[in-house]
């Protein structure tokens, strides 16, 4: 049988391509914001054949009303993926009630490995963009499963964290989400790193608007952020947040835009960490991290943040056990 995307393959070849693996919650609702903001041509693979087809050929069906032209290919093969500008891995099980993210560690290893292997084949030069769980630990493992430089391989956390700690703030105060801005640093699990000193609201230090015990119960909140909506969906995780958490990033590479964006990057010798995959801000551009910002931290923000490095580096230590 003819491939039925042979109407596309050539337009693909000369327009911005995504691939994102994993035609699940996060991966389809992706795919869904990136097709209605005509971002690129779009492949969503998936291990069950027919899922990753139904949802492509759903949302093509959805264009004319929409009004927008992308391709957008399902399949449960690599081959439509050659030569994609950006791969997202959203591939692997995610976290159910009661369950730690930790827990999904060697599931979810076994699962990037098999994909980043597949999509480095057909994509050697692209970027690798990570979400599935635990989330420092799955980007290293792609990392080194990929031998890419470490400005192709990041991790999707950060941004979503950032977005959390925005609302509850927005929430709090009763004012627009757009006067936020903040910075959660860390690894994406118990021990993230909010950073209240380096959040304003339409530039006032958010100090000077929130009692320091309201502060803290923000915090605390942002921390069990994904946990509170396993807590409420029960069959599964979050996936409205951190798929426009991906299209942020995408977009900021693809329009080389260099956003500063709190990402899950290989620092080495950066925030005095050696050689481990951490949430920190970074400007995001058609290179992948065109730069590590350093921002200086107190020393308890550094005692944090250590912490948060020593419990993501003992997941990938398990993680070089597993590969
Ligand atoms: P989901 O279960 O809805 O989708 C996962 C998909 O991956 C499934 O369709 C499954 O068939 C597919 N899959 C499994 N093995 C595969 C393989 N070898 N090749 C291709 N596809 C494969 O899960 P959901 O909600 O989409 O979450 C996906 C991952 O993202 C989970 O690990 C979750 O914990 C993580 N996550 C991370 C976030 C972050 O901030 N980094 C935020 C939200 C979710
Ligand atoms: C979240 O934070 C499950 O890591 C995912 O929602």
């Amino acid at each position: 049988m003819s491939n039925p995307y042979s109407y596309c393959i050539e337009k693909m070849i000369r327009r911005n391509k995504v691939t994102i693996i994993g035609a699940g919650n996060v991966g389809g609702t992706a795919a869904q914001r990136l097709a209605e903001k005509e971002m690129a041509d779009i492949v969503l693979v998936d291990i069950e054949s027919d899922l990753p087809k139904g949802k492509m050929l759903d949302l093509s069906e959805s264009a004319p009303i929409y009004g927008y032209d992308v391709c957008l290919v399902g399949t449960a093969g690599y081959e439509e993926t050659a030569q994609s500008d950006i791969v997202v891995i959203t591939s692997g099980i995610p976290r159910k009630p009661g369950m730690n993210r930790d827990d999904l560690l060697r599931v979810n290893t076994g699962i990037v490995k098999q994909v980043t292997e597949a999509v480095v084949q057909k994509s050697p030069d692209t970027i690798l963009l990570v979400v599935s769980n635990p989330l420092d630990a799955m980007t290293y493992a792609a990392y080194r499963v990929s031998q890419f430089p470490r400005e192709r391989v990041i991790g999707m956390a950060g941004v979503l964290d950032s977005a959390r700690f925005r609302s509850f703030i927005s929430e709090e105060l009763d004012v627009s989400v757009e006067n936020i801005q903040t910075l959660v640093l860390g690894g994406h699990g118990d021990s993230m790193v909010p950073l209240p000193r380096y959040t304003t609201v339409a530039g006032i230090p958010l100090a000077e608007l929130v009692s320091k015990a309201r502060l803290d119960a923000l915090i605390q909140r942002t921390r069990d952020g994904g946990a509170e909506i396993v807590k409420l969906l029960k069959k599964g995780s979050a996936y409205y947040a951190p798929s426009a958490a991906i299209v942020e990033m995408v977009e900021s590479i693809l329009k080389d835009k260099k956003k500063i964006l709190p990402c899950s990057v290989l620092c080495q010798g950066e925030y005095k960490v050696d050689n481990a995959y951490i949430g920190v801000p970074v400007k995001l551009g058609r290179k992948g991290i065109e730069k590590i910002i350093e921002i200086n931290l107190t020393p308890d923000e550094e005692v944090c943040l250590k912490r948060s490095v020593e419990a993501v580096q003992s997941l990938c230590t398990f993680v070089d056990k597993v590969l």
